[in-house]
């Protein structure tokens, strides 16, 4: 089976990147990353993707007139590289309808258990606050592939985090990372050898 384009945002650190370059590199996901982009010139993940040899670059939404202009630029520099997944990775921007109308295939990770702690305002260091603030017993992570709302797409993988008395947005956001780093390059892996059907809300992954 051919090796699938993969296309990734990042807006920060990029540990989750990470994660699917070591993957990719070491040929447990049989895909290739071909264009690692960053709204944010500072963010590590621009780094990472340059030690392991993968183009990357950032592009600077203030140089659009508007977020579809920026996005228009987004879409042209996948499409060129003719990637058929998108994955956001610690991407912090709104995506643009046609953006998603671009690309069938986009997935996401997000730091809580999908529906709870997540929408619009939901991300980083906040969801683990509002976490600790409701006093669940438990949180997690999600991947699911991104549809037109946020957050609400249909869910690939799930994994469940203990919140303990003691923890911290700090504590905990590092349990969270710890599962992130498992479930994604698990989910790329599953979509990469071709194990992911969408069927309506539900995501069938067969053996
Ligand atoms: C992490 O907090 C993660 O929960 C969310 O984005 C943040 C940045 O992760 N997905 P990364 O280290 O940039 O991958």
């Amino acid at each position: 089976m051919p090796r699938v384009k993969i296309g990734v945002l990042i807006s920060g650190g990029g540990t989750n990147l990470q994660t699917i370059i070591d993957n990719t590199l070491n040929g447990t996901i049989n895909g290739e990353i071909n264009l690692v982009i960053s709204n944010k010139k500072e963010a590590y993940g621009l780094k990472r993707a340059e030690a392991a040899g993968i183009e990357n670059i950032f592009i600077n939404p203030k140089d659009f007139g508007s977020m579809e202009d920026y996005n228009k630029r987004l879409i042209q520099e996948f499409k060129i590289r003719d990637v058929g997944l998108i994955v956001l990775a610690g991407y912090l921007k709104v995506l643009s309808k046609e953006f998603i109308e671009s690309f069938q295939y986009i997935m996401n990770i997000h730091p809580s258990l999908i529906p709870s702690f997540c929408g619009k305002g939901y991300y980083g260091e906040k969801v683990h606050e509002k976490v600790l603030d409701y006093g669940v017993k438990v949180t997690g992570a999600t991947v699911h592939f991104v549809d037109e709302g946020t957050d609400t797409g249909p869910i690939i993988l799930q994994d469940v985090v203990e919140v303990k008395a003691d923890d911290t947005v700090e504590t905990l956001q590092k349990r969270v990372l710890e599962v992130e780093h498992r479930l994604l390059p698990q989910a790329v892996k599953l979509f990469c050898d071709n194990k992911l059907k969408i069927e309506g809300r539900r995501v069938i992954i067969s053996q």
